[in-house]
């Protein structure tokens, strides 16, 4: 059946998203992800969703603090515009100091995480464990709105576990402090990465706030997006495991929301075209480095290619630009000599098993 975008939401999403003054003209973003969204993933998602706001992978504040260079995760490259640098910690100056040089990074708006929930971040008072710390919450975003003049902003959770939903007050508190935009992670600290996402729960916070709230967590189709922002009345959605292996997401998303018609999914070969470009642009960014964060990369282009497990274990192990590339053309050209016209909108068949016979 075919997805239909409602005239209600359609005309509630028509104009562009207001930020803080920053005029932003797509309401699907791409979340931060470390370890992910650097600038080679982001030139990709870029490319398909030339309006969408991205994020850099978060940044701690402190280690910039002392680092005699910038770290290449805060890089903003040409053309990144609109781009949210994210940053972490839970000191006020050093966080301050930092957005500073976001900003003279070329940061379109500045993100603090109040998310993350890994112990090696919330041990030190960052990420998540702010959610349990309101009073230096708010005085993160003061500081920080009193340091720049880009808008400030925050992506958050709905509280430490279920026991303790605290985002009503804590997000309210965010807003008086300044900040401009929530992006709400629809689950708890506790919860990690498990369980659904409780988009109810965004919808109260939404019914909440007077500045926008961008609603997270578990959109991993386009409609899947449609539904989260008829389901919380978010002002836009943010993408972020979807886009793992899959950076088509944020354009097919962006797509439909301002054409009300679904882009053809990428084919096979389109997906594989796509890992070999990202492959050569992680090896020209950061070379021998690059091909090791590559194939965590590449497993997840073909994670739903049945039957691949044999070339997964192969790309696992790739050393070389040339092993992967030849890995990667090898794949390509069974893709062209089995591809029928049958084949463009089954984006699970698999390339590799399907000719191997
Ligand atoms: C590998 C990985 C890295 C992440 N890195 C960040 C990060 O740097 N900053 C952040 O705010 N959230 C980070 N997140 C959380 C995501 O942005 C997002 O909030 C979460 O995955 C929920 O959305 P989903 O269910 O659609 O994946 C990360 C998540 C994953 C899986």
């Amino acid at each position: 059946m075919s997805l239909t975008l409602s005239p209600e939401l359609q005309a509630r999403l028509a104009q562009p998203l207001d930020i803080g003054g920053v005029k932003v003209l797509s309401r699907v973003f791409q979340a931060p992800l470390s370890g992910v969204t650097d600038k080679v993933f982001r030139g990709l998602v870029r490319r398909l969703a030339p309006q969408s706001l991205v994020y850099t992978e978060m940044v701690n504040a402190t280690g910039l603090h002392y680092a005699h260079d910038l770290p290449r995760i805060m890089e903003v490259g040409e053309g990144e515009d609109p781009i949210g640098i994210q940053l972490f910690d839970c000191r006020p100056h050093f966080l301050a100091e930092a957005a500073r040089m976001a900003v003279d990074e070329g940061a379109t708006i500045v993100d603090i995480n109040m998310g993350c929930p890994v112990n090696k971040i919330t041990k030190n008072g960052g990420g998540s464990s702010l959610l349990k710390d309101p009073d230096t919450a708010a005085r993160i975003v003061e500081a920080v709105a009193a340091a720049v003049n880009v808008p400030v902003t925050v992506k958050t959770r709905l509280g430490w576990s279920d026991q303790e939903i605290t985002i009503l007050d804590f997000a309210h508190r965010l807003q008086e402090a300044g900040a401009q935009l929530l992006t709400l992670h629809g689950r708890t600290r506790a919860q990690g990465f498990n369980g659904t996402a409780r988009w109810d729960w965004i919808r109260r916070v939404k019914q909440h706030l007077r500045i926008p709230v961008i609603a997270n967590g578990d959109i991993f189709s386009v409609a899947a997006a449609v539904k989260c922002l008829e389901e919380t009345g978010a002002d836009g959605v943010m993408c972020s495991r979807g886009t793992m292996g899959y950076p088509f997401l944020v354009g097919e998303v962006d797509h439909f929301l301002k054409t009300g018609q679904e882009k053809p999914a990428p084919t096979p070969l389109d997906r594989i075209q796509m890992a070999l470009e990202h492959l050569r642009g992680l090896w020209e960014y950061k070379g021998e480095r690059g091909i090791r964060q590559a194939r965590k990369h590449m497993t997840w282009y073909i994670k739903d290619f049945a039957g691949a497990s044999q070339f997964r274990a192969l790309l696992c192990r790739i050393e070389t630009l040339q092993e992967g590339e030849a890995l990667l053309l090898q794949a390509m050209e069974r893709c062209q000599e089995g591809s029928r016209p049958e084949d463009r909108s089954d984006h699970t068949a698999d390339p590799i098993s399907a000719n191997a016979a």
